[in-house]
Formats: structure tokens, C-alpha cells, sequence
């Protein structure tokens, strides 16, 4: 597949205007993106997933490192590069609440040169598409928060470049708009062969629109992998043990202090397994009190699980070097 985007040894610093303290935001971050794919680029907060963005659309120019779009240094050749890619930036900050739907779309053409006639069959095209029909003429600060987030998409379809960076599409939108915006997104890929960069702590959407995740944590990479094989690979480690009397409180601290993901109630000990023989430490746990097993089963993972246990296991390796 051809790659469309290379990040490589990505470092952005921060100083922090009062304190001085300097803030390592985004330390040594690699990944590639690959044409006409959804890629999730996740993280807690404050792991440096807006940096990364900016950074990638031209918007902060990094410490160390560099983005490649097309072939071409965002660095050196920052024009050219950036004219592959559209951002919606957080909180879709991004237009402007005192134009009206339509006034906001010929603007941000007009910023990327494009004449207001030239674009008249392209809004068209885009109102229809994002359901936005009837509202051009109405101002955007009397959109409702779905709709002026699907107006921020809209406007970054308007130049027709391949990329598209997206930063928390899904923010604050109600269960069925989220599911709507998800379902265009998923669309523009299909129909429009477009590449997607998208970074969201909505887990759901993650496990059903995105080919692949990135994952960083405090500015680092700690996942780069295919979300159907992240998946599959902890539900070989999924468990969940039915025993036929409750553990005694020392039993339940013994696995919970060995294991990060656990969840016991009554009966059932639902716990993910780091390794293979993890499952023989909790059969000893559970032998020790010579408590019987019913059944064993494996259990079903989603992505938020995943990622849940994906950032437990960074800190708790980082804590482990950092203690050594
Ligand atoms: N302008 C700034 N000045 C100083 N520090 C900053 C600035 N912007 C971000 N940071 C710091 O850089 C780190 C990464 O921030 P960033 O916004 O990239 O995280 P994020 O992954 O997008 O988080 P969130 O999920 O909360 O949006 C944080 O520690 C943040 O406090
Ligand atoms: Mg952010």
C-alpha cells in the first residue's frame, strides 16, 4: 500500500508561559499512514494527539523530527505538503459563528484559492451530503453543536485534498449524531477513496470505522497495529472463570494485585491475562483455597478494553523502569 504520510522522530517541546517549565509534548513520535484509510490516533489526555495533528497540518512547526506528505518535507517544502491535507481542529474552533453556513463555506474556499463561482456545484454537493440542506442562509452560532461540527467537515471536503485530519469529530454530540457523522466519515473513505486521520477518545468509534490505531502515551508510540488485530489478539487472553463459592477477600487481592484488568463479581472472575501462564497463577490462587471451578470461558473484548489495558501496561512498564 502507499504510504501518504511519514512521521519520523517526531519532538515537539512546550515551554509553559509562567512556571518556565518545559513540556516534552510530543518525544520521538513514528508512524506512516496509508492511502484510503481510516487511522485512529489515540491516547489519554494530554498524551500529545493535538500536537501530533498540528504538527502534521503545518500548524506548529516541531522541535525535531519530520512529517512527509506526498513526498514532500512539511519542513521544507511546507506549501506543497500541505496542500495534500484539511484539519478540523478541537471544538471545531475552526469557523466562523458569525457567517452564515454558506458564507463560511465560500470563505474557506476563497483561503485556499478557490473563486466563489467555482465552488458554488461543490457546496451543493457537500450541503446534500451532510444533510445540511435549508440551513446554508441561517448563521452558525444558531446551528446546533451536530451540525455545526458536521459544517466543519463539510468545509474541510471543500479543496478536495486526500487527507483529512480530524481532531474529535465526535465531541459532545449526541448518540445519534455521533453515529451519523461515523457513518459519513465512513462514506467519504469508500466513495471518495479518501484518507483519514482521526484522533478521538470514542473508543466505539474507533473499534468500527478505524483500519488502524495509534496509540501514544506522554508523547510516545506504545501501539501501532490493525484494530481487528488488536483485538483479536487479547480476546486469546480474555477470560472469564466461574467458580462455585466466592473467593475469600485474600484470593481476590492476590489476582487483583497480580492482574490490571479484573473484574469479580459473586461468582465470576472476568480477567485478562498478560501472559500464557498467567493461567496457571490463577489456578493456584483458586486451588489454594481448594475452591472448584465450574467453567472456564473465553470472553469477548471490544476495543475500549483494549485500549484500557494497552495504556495500564505502558505506566505500569514505565513505573517499573523508573523504580529501577
Ligand atoms: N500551547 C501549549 N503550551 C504549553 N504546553 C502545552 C501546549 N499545548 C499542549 N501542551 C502540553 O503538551 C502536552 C500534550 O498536549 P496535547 O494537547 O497534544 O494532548 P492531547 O493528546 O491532544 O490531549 P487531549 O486528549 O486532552 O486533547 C500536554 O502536557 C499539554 O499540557
Ligand atoms: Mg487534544
Amino acid at each position: 500500500m502507499e504510504k501518504i504520510i511519514e512521521v519520523n522522530g517526531l519532538e515537539k517541546i512546550y515551554k509553559k508561559k509562567k512556571t518556565k517549565e518545559i513540556v516534552k509534548a510530543v518525544d520521538g513520535v513514528s508512524f506512516d499512514v496509508y492511502r484510503g484509510e481510516i487511522l485512529g490516533l489515540l491516547g489519554p489526555n494530554g498524551a500529545g494527539k493535538t500536537t501530533t495533528i498540528k504538527s502534521i497540518c503545518g500548524l506548529l512547526k516541531p522541535n525535531g523530527g519530520s512529517v512527509h506528505i506526498n513526498g514532500f518535507d512539511s519542513n521544507k517544502e511546507r506549501l506543497k505538503a500541505v496542500n495534500y491535507i484539511t484539519a478540523v481542529l478541537e471544538g471545531n474552533r475552526n469557523i466562523y459563528w458569525r457567517l452564515t453556513v454558506r458564507e463560511n463555506m465560500e470563505y474557506f474556499a476563497g483561503n485556499r484559492g478557490i473563486s466563489k463561482k467555482a465552488i458554488q456545484g461543490k457546496i451543493e454537493e457537500l450541503l446534500e451530503f451532510f444533510n445540511l440542506k435549508g440551513k446554508e442562509n441561517e448563521l452558525v452560532s444558531s446551528l446546533s453543536r451536530g451540525m455545526q461540527q458536521k459544517l466543519a467537515i463539510a468545509i474541510a471536503l471543500l479543496p478536495g485534498t486526500d487527507v483529512i485530519l480530524l481532531d474529535e469529530p465526535t465531541l459532545g454530540l449526541d448518540v445519534e449524531t455521533s453515529y451519523e457523522v461515523r457513518e459519513l466519515l465512513k462514506k467519504i473513505v469508500n466513495e471518495q477513496g479518501k484518507t483519514i486521520i482521526i484522533s478521538t477518545h470514542d473508543m466505539p468509534i474507533v473499534q468500527e470505522i478505524c483500519d488502524r490505531a495509534v496509540i501514544i502515551n506522554g508523547g510516545k508510540v506504545i501501539a501501532d497495529e490493525k484494530v481487528e488485530g488488536l483485538i483479536k489478539l487479547f480476546e486469546t487472553r480474555a477470560y472469564c472463570f466461574t467458580v462455585e463459592d466466592e473467593l475469600t477477600n485474600q484470593q481476590i487481592m492476590a489476582i487483583e494485585n497480580h492482574f490490571l484488568i479484573v473484574n469479580i463479581i459473586e461468582n465470576e472472575i472476568n480477567v485478562t491475562l498478560e501472559k500464557e501462564d498467567d493461567l496457571y497463577l490463577i489456578m493456584d490462587i483458586l486451588k489454594s483455597e481448594q475452591t472448584k471451578i465450574e467453567k472456564i470461558d473465553r470472553t469477548t473484548v471490544d476495543f475500549e478494553q483494549v485500549f484500557m489495558q494497552l495504556i495500564k501496561e505502558g505506566n505500569n512498564h514505565d513505573s517499573a523502569v523508573a523504580s529501577h
